[in-house]
Order: structure tokens, then C-alpha cells, then sequence
């Protein structure tokens, strides 16, 4: 090369250089210890976190913002792709040192092209935010960037795995990106989800409530079930998201990986049953029940602490991805409530999006009665449960723990809806309702007329109990398909899983069946 050329080049790599520097200065020192005094990494850190070492790639490093005069290293956000344990992942990260992380225009831009990417390719996408919202210098501009991004966010939602990390502030109609993904998660203390800030509420509606009351971690893990997860900080919050990707296939055209273990699939499990109280109206844990059957009793439970008389998370059995759903009589005796209808169906519907088998575990009374829950539209939102499960093609697996009554009986993933194998432990009861509420209503009468009340119905209660409280009922119509020993838990799942592996469904045409939401 001529000596000019090389002094030519080696002047125009030098600025490139420069440009580059400054873009990953973000926002300067002073805006950085600002960051990290509050708890918080910056996003090239949160990035180091999140990806495998050294994988990161960046894309649009220099991307400029539209107005010229508006000082945005990088747009504020930081995007590109990189892998976690070894498979590829697409991200952003939006930089709050710089303009505080608002969203303009090209900010967006840069968003959209790392989704529309991680479709091409199929992988998925894990957005960390950390923002003030839209860009207020940009108007309509930075309202257009975050239309466009929560259009990609519906039209790709089962296409490939959608993650949302909210790590600072998320406010006004910027939570909506979140809410479109698969999941969200939270760090505890510094991140906050509104749609209306405590001061535009207390002009309203004089309501007096600060930021962590109004749209914290905790309330939106407890309250209102925005969040699915919820960690202590930012690096907690990422380790759990390339957790969480363990789980799920890289996109809709993949299965979940397996994973390697060296829990026996046969293995007996004895302490489940020992777990569940011999006494039907008495509460058990049910998430330990669960752990004593899965892989490694490694049990990833979601929402752990919103609507929690159900419990859904992810294991594996035999190395296969599940999701589990299952009741948790320790909380509003395990009944069906709105919110717990809510969160099972949507998780039912995230892992048949997903390729990942659903085992259920039943122990449920009915759904919970009471005025509150009828006017909030119960019935609406139970439907969901009944929809989600009857329309999930993924394998389905069933265990009758304890009871199950009724309408739940057929909520939680019955044959009749679509369960491809329903186990029951000989402590089952499959019937209408329990033997208390079925006396009174069906002898009625004869209760009050007798001379002692309370002995005939109690011996009443007692034959309704001998003739429907059991499994057997159940299993000899077919609706049960085994009564097994509840020490081979395990394997009987693990089995039936390897069994429904090649499980294909054909469905009626339809453009999109229409959920009851
Ligand atoms: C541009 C913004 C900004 C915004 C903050 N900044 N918000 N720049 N657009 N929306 C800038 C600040 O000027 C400051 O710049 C830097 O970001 C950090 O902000 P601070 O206020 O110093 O930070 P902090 O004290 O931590 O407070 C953070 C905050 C506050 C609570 C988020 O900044 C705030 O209330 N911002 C306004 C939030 C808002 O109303 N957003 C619009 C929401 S409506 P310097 O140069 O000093 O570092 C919305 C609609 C979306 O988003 C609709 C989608 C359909």
C-alpha cells in the first residue's frame, strides 16, 4: 500500500476509533457514578452480565439521534447480539447516563432492527430497560419509535422468546413493551413499572403514593402480576435470565434443549406423598411435592408470589423441559381464583407456544365463590384456564394429588380438554364437589327431618364418601388412565413424557381462535 493511502486510512481507523469511545462513555463519569451509586449497572455492564464473556457483538454503534444538537452517545441504548451458554441471543440495553435513557426515534430504530434480526435468524430477545420514557424533545417522533417496537413486540410474541429485564424506571405507555414479552423481571429496589406517576395521580385522584408503592418490584410481583420474577439486583436479574433461557428453545421452530442429569428417571420418590396431609381440608406444600419429582429437585417457579394458591414454573424430568402447573391448597385452599386462572393460562399458553410439555398436578376444590369474584368476571377469566389448556397442543401430563372437584376437576387440564395421560394417586377424589356440600344438597330433607340431624348426615357424608371420594370412579369411565403408586411419580411422568414426544395435532382452519381476555 502507498505510504499516503496507509497515513490515509490509518488517520480515518484512529477517528472511528474515537467515535467509539466516545459512544461507549455513554453519558460521562459523573452520570456513570450516579448509575452505580443507585444500585445499578450501566448497560455495557449489564450486558457483560447477561452474555457469555467476550461474546457480545454490537450493532449500530453509530447510530446517531435525529436532532444533531442532542448530545446521545449511541442513542442511548446498546444493541447487538451475543450468546448465553453457547446459544445466540439478541439484545438491547437502554443507557440512562444518556438522556436518561429516553426513547427517541433512532433509539427505536435501533431496537427494531436487532428484533426484526433475531427473527430472521431465530433467537431470542432480551431487552434490559432503563428509561425515562419518551424522548420529550422528539414528540410525536420517540411516540412513532415506541409503536413501532410494540408492534415487533405482539407480531413476534410465539415466534421467538421475548424477555424483558426492567432494571430503572419503565413509565407511561414504555411499561407496554414489557408487558407484550413473555416475561418480565424486576430488580427489587430500583426498578419501577407505571402507566401514571404518583404526582399526575395525586391531581387526579389525590391519592398520596410514592414510586416503590405505586410500581416497585414488589407490588408488581405480589399485587398486580406484572412482574414474573423479581431479584435483588441488577446482576441477580440477569443470572436469572439466562436461567430462565434454559428453558425455552431458541425460537417456535426449535424444542427446548435437554438437559443433562444424573437424577435416575426411575427414581422413587417417597416423600411426595409424605408431603400431602392424609386430611383433605388440610393445607400442604405443594411446592415441595413438586421439587421431590422433578430433575435435580430443581423447580424455577414463576410468579411466585402473586395469586399463589396456584403455582407454575419450570423444571425438567428425564432432561426434558416442563412447565408445571399445579394447586397449592396452603393458599385460599388451592381453589381457582381471577388472578390464578390469569396467571395459569398465560403460562399454559407461554409453553405451548414454546414447545415445553405441561405436567399438572391437581389437588383443587373449585372455584372460589363469593360475590367479589363473580362481579370481577370469574367466569370470564376462569375460561381462560379452560381455553388455554384445551387449545395447548404441547404433551400434557396429569397427576390427581388429592381432590378434584367439579368445574376445576375439568379446568385443570382433564382428559376431556385435551390432557393426553391423567395419573391419580389412590388419595384422589374425582367427583362433582366434596361429600360435605353433596349431603347437604342432595339429602337435604332427610338431614333435617331426622331425629338426629347431625349423626344421619354425618352418616351420609360418609357413604357419598365411600362411593365417589376415590379415583376409581374415575378410572373405571376411562377419565383416569392410571391410579399409580404415588412413590413412582417420576417415572410414570418421565415415561409418558418420552411416550408423547412425537405428539402432532391437527386443528379445524381458523385464522385465530379468539381467547376470552
Ligand atoms: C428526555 C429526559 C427525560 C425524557 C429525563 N430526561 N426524562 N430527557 N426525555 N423523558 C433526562 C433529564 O433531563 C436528565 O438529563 C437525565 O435524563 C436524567 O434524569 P433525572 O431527572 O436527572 O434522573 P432521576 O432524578 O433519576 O429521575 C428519573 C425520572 C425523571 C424519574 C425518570 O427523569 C422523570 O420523571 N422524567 C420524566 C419521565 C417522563 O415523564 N417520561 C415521559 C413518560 S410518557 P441530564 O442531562 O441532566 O443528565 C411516555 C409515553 C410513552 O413515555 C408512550 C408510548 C406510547
Amino acid at each position: 500500500m502507498r505510504d499516503d493511502t496507509l497515513a490515509w486510512m490509518n488517520e480515518l481507523t484512529a477517528e472511528m476509533e474515537e467515535r467509539r469511545k466516545r459512544v461507549h462513555r455513554g453519558g460521562g463519569e459523573a452520570r456513570t457514578a450516579r448509575q452505580h451509586a443507585a444500585g445499578k449497572l450501566t448497560a455495557r455492564e449489564r450486558l457483560d452480565a447477561l452474555l457469555d464473556p467476550g461474546s457480545f457483538v454490537e450493532l449500530g454503534t453509530f447510530v446517531e439521534a435525529r436532532d444533531p444538537e442532542l448530545n446521545a452517545p449511541g442513542e442511548g441504548v446498546v444493541t447487538g447480539y451475543g450468546t448465553v451458554d453457547g446459544r445466540t441471543v439478541f439484545v438491547f440495553a437502554q443507557d440512562f447516563t444518556v438522556l436518561g435513557g429516553s426513547l427517541g426515534k433512532m433509539h427505536a430504530a435501533k431496537i427494531v432492527r436487532v428484533m426484526d434480526q433475531a427473527v430472521r435468524v431465530g433467537a431470542p430477545i432480551v431487552g434490559l430497560n432503563d428509561s425515562a420514557g419518551a424522548r420529550i424533545q422528539e414528540g410525536v417522533d420517540a411516540l412513532s419509535g415506541y409503536g413501532e417496537v410494540f408492534a415487533r413486540n405482539a407480531i413476534y410474541s410465539g415466534v421467538v422468546p421475548q424477555i424483558s429485564a426492567v432494571l430503572g424506571p419503565c413509565a407511561g405507555g414504555a411499561v407496554y413493551s414489557p408487558a407484550l414479552t413473555d416475561f418480565v423481571l424486576m430488580a427489587r429496589d430500583s426498578a419501577y413499572m407505571f402507566i401514571t406517576g404518583p404526582e399526575v395521580i395525586k391531581s387526579v385522584t389525590k391519592e398520596d403514593v410514592t414510586f416503590a408503592e405505586l410500581g416497585g418490584a414488589e407490588v408488581h410481583a405480589r399485587r398486580s402480576g406484572v412482574a414474573h420474577l423479581v431479584e435483588d439486583d441488577d446482576r441477580a436479574v440477569l443470572a436469572r435470565v439466562r436461567e430462565l433461557l434454559g428453558y425455552l428453545p431458541s425460537s417456535a421452530r426449535e424444542r427446548p434443549p435437554a438437559r443433562a442429569t444424573r437424577d435416575p428417571v426411575d427414581r422413587r420418590v417417597p416423600e411426595a406423598a409424605a408431603r400431602v396431609h392424609p386430611d383433605p381440608r388440610r393445607p400442604y406444600p405443594m411446592r415441595e411435592v413438586i421439587k421431590t419429582i422433578v430433575d435435580d429437585g430443581r423447580f424455577l417457579e414463576i410468579q411466585p408470589d402473586f395469586a399463589r394458591n396456584i403455582v407454575i414454573g419450570f423444571a425438567h424430568v428425564g432432561g426434558r423441559a416442563v412447565g408445571i402447573v399445579a394447586n397449592d391448597p396452603s393458599h385460599l385452599a388451592g381453589t381457582l381464583t381471577i388472578d390464578a386462572s390469569d396467571k395459569a393460562a398465560r403460562f399454559v399458553r407461554t409453553c405451548d407456544a414454546f414447545h415445553v410439555p405441561v405436567v399438572t398436578f391437581v389437588d383443587v376444590t373449585g372455584f372460589l365463590p363469593g360475590v367479589a369474584q363473580e362481579h370481577a368476571g370469574i367466569i370470564r377469566h376462569g375460561a381462560k384456564m379452560l381455553y388455554a389448556y384445551a387449545e395447548a397442543t404441547v404433551p400434557k401430563v396429569t397427576v390427581i394429588v388429592r381432590k378434584s372437584y367439579g368445574g376445576a376437576y375439568l379446568a385443570m387440564s382433564s382428559q376431556d380438554l385435551g390432557a393426553d395421560v391423567v395419573l391419580a394417586w389412590p388419595t384422589a377424589a374425582v367427583a362433582v364437589m366434596g361429600a360435605d356440600g353433596a349431603a347437604n344438597v342432595l339429602h337435604k330433607k332427610q338431614i333435617e327431618s331426622s331425629p338426629d340431624p347431625a349423626a344421619t348426615r354425618a352418616r351420609l357424608v360418609e357413604a357419598y364418601r365411600r362411593e365417589h371420594d376415590h379415583p376409581f370412579r374415575a378410572a373405571a369411565r376411562g377419565y383416569v388412565d392410571d391410579v399409580i403408586d404415588p412413590a413412582d411419580t417420576r417415572r410414570h411422568v418421565a415415561r409418558h413424557l418420552a411416550m408423547l414426544e412425537g405428539k402432532t395435532v391437527e386443528r379445524p382452519y381458523r385464522k385465530h381462535g379468539n381467547v376470552p381476555l
